[in-house]
């Protein structure tokens, strides 16, 4: 498992957010995923706190799943690991049971800066996060917010202690993205890609795109090893 056979990022669960619509849907994404490279797959749902119980969350991921297995779409089936796109609101950290949505296998949790200016608050509760949950934070798609946040912000996120920074395979669509991406390649940072696929028409996966756009770069190393399970 590593940087170039792992979606970091994608809604491919069956019914439970604005990703696959039903199970077919779901066998189609994943079979675009698997037909692109991918062998490992982090299912990460929206989870937003102010809609939703952990708890409750959890029971509708579960069902969805199993949903999902029940079809024995796939043989042999790819990897999936559950885990959730956690919206970061203030006060995220006191929230019960919040480490529950972390990909267990990896000890990584997915947070999603909201689509807005950026302000402080926003890595100061992400640190804090980090240091209750004790998990390791990935940032949701930072090439997101490249028309809304200035090089101070991004230096800001890029200061949270041990955070890793997700890109989505999208990136290399457009220049200004791209840009962005570069120093992250060149300067050795902790770096994954996810497809942040939600539906296979307007939302489809790409993972070839990354992989492709890759080899022009340095691979990572610090990634790689780090998620050599
Ligand atoms: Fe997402």
């Amino acid at each position: 498992m590593n940087l170039f056979d792992t979606d970091f990022h994608c809604h491919i669960l069956p019914g439970i957010d604005d990703g696959a619509s039903n199970t077919d849907e779901s066998i189609k994404l994943i079979r675009m995923q698997m037909e692109q490279g991918v062998r490992n797959i982090v299912a990460t749902p929206h989870f937003r706190l102010h809609e939703m119980s952990v708890e409750k969350f959890l029971m509708r991921r579960e069902a969805a799943y199993k949903k999902l297995i029940a079809c024995h779409a796939f043989n042999p089936m790819p990897k999936i690991m559950l885990a959730a796109e956690i919206a970061l609101e203030r006060n995220l950290c006191y929230a019960d049971g919040i480490e529950l949505l972390a990909n267990q296998e990896m000890n990584t949790l997915l947070l999603e800066i909201p689509y807005e200016g950026y302000r402080k608050w926003m890595s100061e509760e992400i640190e804090e996060i980090a240091y209750r949950t004790k998990k390791q934070i990935i940032i949701a798609h930072l090439d997101r917010y490249v028309d809304i946040f200035s090089s101070a912000d991004y230096n800001d996120i890029l200061n949270i202690p041990d955070a890793i920074f997700q890109f989505n395979t999208s990136v290399f669509t457009r220049w200004k993205s791209k840009k962005l991406l570069k120093p992250f390649i060149s300067d050795d940072y902790p770096i994954v890609f996810g497809t942040d696929c939600h539906n296979s028409k307007s939302r489809k996966p790409n993972f070839d795109l990354m992989l492709k756009n890759l080899k022009k770069y340095e691979p990572n190393y610090n990634v790689m090893k780090l998620f050599e399970l």
